[in-house]
């Protein structure tokens, strides 16, 4: 299976700096086999980047859409109108959950959507730390996993990326920690668990899991060299141009190996 690596960009530069980002980030970054780079960027730069970038060495991604297809829903972007500008799209992802109040219906009629669409969803979830606290992440993960693939057939599975992001080891949540890599493959192995045991082990394999929280090219290795783990979905490092480069050189190594 290909890793991916991954970079939110959140919302962070105008246009113009995203597209001067873009061109630098396409000078450096040299296509390598198994490796699926993709950054998202805000909504309104996708248009003249998707004119700009070489989908053979980045992709894009959307942080958002509707599941609607088109009508009077203002203020909203659907996926036919990103159909022909990015590769996959972020859906669940907790800042879109927590801050901006979408429910378990809302993610699973996007990911729906987006497989409608021929765009992958990279289904995001993950606990917080009271839910950490109280004992309640392999509920919550479980929840949270069979809620947005609940309208996926068995089929399609195989279109789905799913990303693992605690809540509580994302930069910019406030007092945020570092997930241990021990951590990590916890949880990585309660999602396969529940994949395996709900689609067959077969279908389970083919969807890639990726890690995000805190990610940076000090600790990408470690969490790129666990099992089950097939990339890595970066916030703030994937930012900093000599950062996301060094990620990207980590996983070309650990995918060789
Ligand atoms: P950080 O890498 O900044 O913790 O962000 C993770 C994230 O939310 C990526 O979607």
């Amino acid at each position: 299976m290909k890793t991916f690596i991954v970079g939110n960009w959140k919302m962070n530069f105008t246009v113009g700096e995203s597209s001067l980002y873009l061109h630098k980030l396409l000078k450096r970054i040299k296509p390598a086999k198994n490796l699926e780079i993709a950054v998202a960027p805000s909504t309104i730069a996708l248009q003249p980047l998707s004119l700009q970038t070489d989908r053979k060495k980045i992709k894009l991604a959307a942080q958002n859409f509707y599941f609607r297809d088109y009508g009077a829903y203002t203020g909203e972007v659907s996926i036919s109108q990103l159909r022909s500008l990015v590769d996959y799209a972020l859906v669940g992802h907790s800042e879109r959950r927590y801050i901006f109040h979408e429910t378990d219906k809302d993610i699973r009629e996007k990911v729906a959507a987006a497989i409608r669409g021929g765009i992958r969803p990279i289904l995001c979830i993950g606990e917080t730390e009271t839910e950490r606290d109280f004992g309640e992440t392999e509920g919550v993960l479980k929840d949270q996993l069979f809620g947005g693939l609940q309208d996926v057939s068995e089929e399609d599975l195989n279109k789905v990326i799913v990303a693992y992001e605690p809540v509580w080891a994302i930069s910019s949540v406030k007092g945020a920690k570092l997930a241990s890599p021990d951590d990590v493959q916890k949880s990585i192995n309660i999602i396969r668990k529940h994949l395996a045991a709900k689609f067959g082990k077969e279908r389970e394999e083919k969807i890639p899991v990726l890690y995000g929280g805190s990610v940076n090219p000090q600790n990408a290795e470690a969490y790129l060299t666990l099992d089950d783990v097939n990339g890595l979905l970066i916030g703030g490092a994937s930012l900093i141009a000599d950062q996301f480069d060094d990620i990207i050189e980590i996983a070309k190594k650990v995918t060789n190996k």
